[in-house]
């Protein structure tokens, strides 16, 4: 503030106010509302109040010079008192004037200079006020060329901002080279309150005037700059989504242009068809529409979209409504179930039963059938041929290799790759709502589970509860209650307790010899020969060849390594025709050894000699009757006694009460106390690489121990079956027909077994009771006295052993259970 004050304004030059001298003057003057006047403005004032327009006109009726002042309060009406104004306002020239219709008057006024209010001369009929004109106060100097660059390149910034400006403002400014005049120029931003604005009018340092500007315009580029990034953020959110939506209504309108409608609105139509035309029962198809409205709501390229998909897609190809006929005629359906199978007399008159009852009423909950028994007896094509019989469709469904209850039962949907399980997947293969359902392997359910799928299977199988059999997958009920389920396994002992319940048990224990050469003749040979395209005229396989193939080639209780066996002569006969051959080949036994080699089983499986400490024992193994040679060996040392060959705790124990009972009688049977305390026994089972259980091996193993201590052989054509007591009694056993058919498979001549399962008996074969004795014990004496070649001798009674019998033959003393004779006259053998 160094030079001395200096008048710039364009104002104070193009007209100055009066000569007056120190620039006091007395004006009319107009309070000003809510607006402040700058020297070099102009602007049009509205004019309503009556003193203000009094003071305009005295104005105009002098020179038209007007003092304007901003009111310290716009409210304020009537101004009575300087102190109500500002101290600065500015001295204006009016230009032009027009009165209103309604009394108010409007005036185009240019500001001139700033003035500084030093009192009223009146406010009678208008203010009349003294003031003084007062000028910038500036100097040229380093500092105001900076600040006037600064704010010139503000007010640019400013208006780039995006100030409420016209962008013409910063051309005006880059004009601009007066430091004073360019800062009020900033006082048109609308930006500026009227307080700031005053403040500016009242700082007549130009420098202090040009930092007040510039702080102000340095705060609105960062305001406006802050504003304009909120809005572009917000902005680019609302892009995205609108960019998708119009590029999806793009999409369309090109598809209505190439003529392809939306290909999922299609689908949907399609899909609803479908489900109306399905025959779902009411409920389901709500069910079904919903998930297809679902599906015409959401975006094709969902995920959602397939899933549904898939899942309308289930629900519409399941059988609700489609069932086959039943073949009502059981004479019809028994000669096909002939036509099928040999043999099998019992099992195919309890399937008639079953089916009768059945197309009796429909309703019948009768209990699904099990066949069980061991492998390639005909079970899986008995049920294939059920189906056939009944006319209805077949599906077969095999337990041994699931693993949780989901595969029975389906996954939720909310899995990944959800299905339905295995039990709705066949009812749509089977495409009928009432199909033979073949449950194979139901024994083997349980071994490898990890939830409960018996428990599901139950659900299955209940006719209580599989008309709603609910799918986890399906999510709606569908009603299984006319399938005709019909489980197979090879063992009844491994099937849940409580599936067992629910089933009923037909036992198919396997074939004789004869039964096996007849089925091979009748069934196996023309299907084998119709596999390798060979006619009658090709070959012939006589009666004394199947007869050699079934004993000498197979060893088992069904059919299924007779028809491979037979299978493989044909693949060598089809060879030979290939090669040529145009004559009738005719197999024969030797034939036989030519095609297939050597036999592989001698008949029977016996010892060929009576043995010391080796008895022949009746087991039923899952592949169905067999024989098993018990072998005992007595060692020197005192040891308890051996136990190999893979035996479970039931049989071992078995062994031991066995044990215990020779030393009991150890006297009666000729057997000294020395050879106890002198001997181990051990006692092996050969095949030791299967496991072994149960307690029909314990006449077995006690015949072949008594054998070991008393050197006395074992007559080599017997075999034996039944359990024992400690006291000597012999138990039933089960699987007898079974048993008996692999004794009589192995050339026993004599068979043992409990006197208590002489009822079994009614289903052996003719065949076979005529060609063995069969011998029904009730203990373990009668047992011996059957088995071994020779009585044992029993010693002398000791005198501390109570009276033991006496003499060879036993009998006189004898008085009761284990001191009775060892050998009464043989039961009685049947057949
Ligand atoms: N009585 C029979 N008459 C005619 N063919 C038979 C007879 N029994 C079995 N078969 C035939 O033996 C073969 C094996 O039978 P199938 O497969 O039904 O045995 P399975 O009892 O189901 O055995 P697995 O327990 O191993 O499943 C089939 O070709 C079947 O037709
Ligand atoms: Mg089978």
């Amino acid at each position: 503030m160094a030079s001395k004050p200096r008048k710039t304004t364009a104002a104070g030059s193009a007209g100055q106010p009066g000569e007056s001298s120190a620039d006091h003057r007395v004006l009319p003057l107009v309070a000003l509302r809510e607006t402040v006047i700058f020297p070099e403005m102009i602007v049009p004032l509205q004019v309503g109040r009556e003193k203000s327009v009094k003071a305009l006109d005295r104005a105009v009726a002098d020179d038209s010079f007007i003092a304007l002042v901003t009111q310290r309060q716009a409210e304020r009406e009537d101004i009575e008192n300087p102190d109500e104004l500002y101290g600065v306002g500015t001295l204006a020239k009016i230009a032009q004037v027009v009165q209103a219709q309604d009394g108010t008057v409007r005036a185009i006024v240019q500001g001139q200079q700033r003035l500084r209010l030093l009192g009223f001369e009146t406010t009678e009929s208008y203010i009349s006020a003294r003031v003084e004109l007062v000028n910038d106060e500036t100097s040229e100097d380093l500092e105001v060329e900076a600040l006037v660059r600064t704010v010139q390149g503000q007010i640019e910034q400013y208006v780039q901002s995006g100030a409420p400006v016209p962008p013409e403002a910063a051309v005006a400014a880059r004009n601009i080279s007066e430091p004073g005049l360019l800062a009020d120029m900033v006082a048109y931003s609308p930006d500026m309150t009227t307080e700031q604005r005053q403040e500016l009018l009242e700082t007549l340092d130009v420098v202090e005037r040009l930092k007040l500007v510039s702080t102000f315009l340095a705060r609105q580029v960062e305001i406006l700059e802050l504003k304009g990034r909120i809005q572009s953020e917000v902005k680019s959110e609302l892009d995205k989504s609108q960019r998708e939506y119009i590029l999806r209504e793009q999409l369309k309108a090109i598809q209505r242009e190439l003529g392809e409608d939306d290909p999922q609105q299609a689908e949907v139509a399609e899909l609803r068809e479908k489900v109306e035309g399905s025959g779902m029962p009411e409920p389901v198809k709500e069910r079904a529409l919903k998930e297809v409205d679902r599906m015409s709501r959401i975006p094709t390229a969902s995920p959602e979209v397939g899933v549904i998909r898939t899942y309308v897609d289930w629900l519409v190809s399941l059988p609700w409504d489609k069932s086959t006929a039943d073949n009502l005629d059981i004479k019809q359906a028994a000669v096909v179930l002939d036509e099928d199978h040999y043999g099998l007399e019992k099992v195919k008159e309890r399937i008639l039963e079953y089916l009768s009852v059945r197309t009796l009423s429909e309703n019948n909950r009768s209990p699904m059938l099990a066949l069980v028994g061991p492998p390639g007896v005909g079970k899986t094509s008995l049920g294939r041929s059920v189906a056939r019989a009944m006319g209805r469709e077949f599906v077969r469904m095999s337990l041994g290799g699931i693993h949780d209850e989901a595969e029975i039962r389906g996954h939720r949907r909310t899995y990944i790759g959800a299905l339905p399980g295995r039990i709705i997947q066949n009812i749509k293969t089977a495409g009928s709502n009432n199909p033979v359902f073949m449950l194979d392997e139901i024994d083997k359910i349980g071994m490898d589970f990890r939830g409960d799928p018996s428990s599901a299977l139950l659900e299955v199988l209940d006719p209580e509860q599989n008309s709603t059999f609910a799918d986890n997958y399906l999510e709606v009920p569908f009603d299984l209650s006319r399938v005709l389920f019909i489980a197979t396994g090879n063992l009844v002992d491994p099937i849940p307790m409580a599936l067992r319940d629910r089933m009923e048990i037909i036992p198919l224990p396997g074939y004789t010899q004869r039964e096996k050469a007849e089925i091979g003749r009748r069934f196996l040979v023309p299907k084998q020969m119709g596999n390798h395209g060979l006619k009658p005229r090709n070959v012939e396989i006589t009666d004394e060849a199947m007869t050699t193939l079934v004993q000498s080639y197979t060893h088992e209780a069904g059919v299924r390594n007779l028809e491979r066996e037979i299978a493989s002569v044909m693949r060598k006969i089809a060879r030979s025709v290939a090669e040529g051959r145009t004559t009738k080949t005719t197999v024969t036994t030797r034939k036989l050894s030519q095609l297939l080699g050597p036999s592989r089983f001698e008949y029977g499986e016996l010892e060929p000699e009576d043995q010391v400490g080796a008895a022949t024992g009746l087991v039923v193994t899952e592949v169905g009757g067999d024989v098993v040679a018990v072998e005992v060996t007595r060692m020197e040392g005192k040891e308890d006694f051996i136990l190999t060959g893979q035996l479970g705790d039931v049989m071992r124990e078995s062994a031991r009460a066995g044990l215990s009972w020779i030393r009991a009688n150890a006297a009666r049977l000729g057997i000294s106390r020395e050879l106890f305390e002198k001997n181990t026994l051990h006692i092996h089972v050969p095949a030791g690489a299967t496991p072994k259980d149960g307690p029909s091996a314990g006449i077995t193993m006690v015949t072949a121990m008594v054998s070991a201590l008393t050197g006395i052989a074992v007559r080599k054509d017997v075999a034996m079956t039944g359990e024992i007591t400690l006291r000597g009694r012999v138990l039933p056993i089960g699987g007898l027909k079974s048993k008996i058919l692999a004794a009589h498979l192995s050339g026993a001549r004599l068979v043992i077994l409990p006197k208590r399962n002489e009822k079994d008996l009614r289903d052996i074969p003719e065949e076979v009771r005529s060609q063995m004795k069969l011998v029904l014990v009730e203990n373990m004496d009668q047992v011996l006295a059957a088995a071994l070649r020779r009585k044992p001798r029993p010693l002398k009674p000791s005198p501390i052993s109570p009276p033991a019998a006496e003499g060879d033959e036993g009998g006189k003393g004898a008085t009761r259970g284990r001191n009775a004779p060892l050998f009464p006259p043989q039961p009685p053998a049947v057949a």
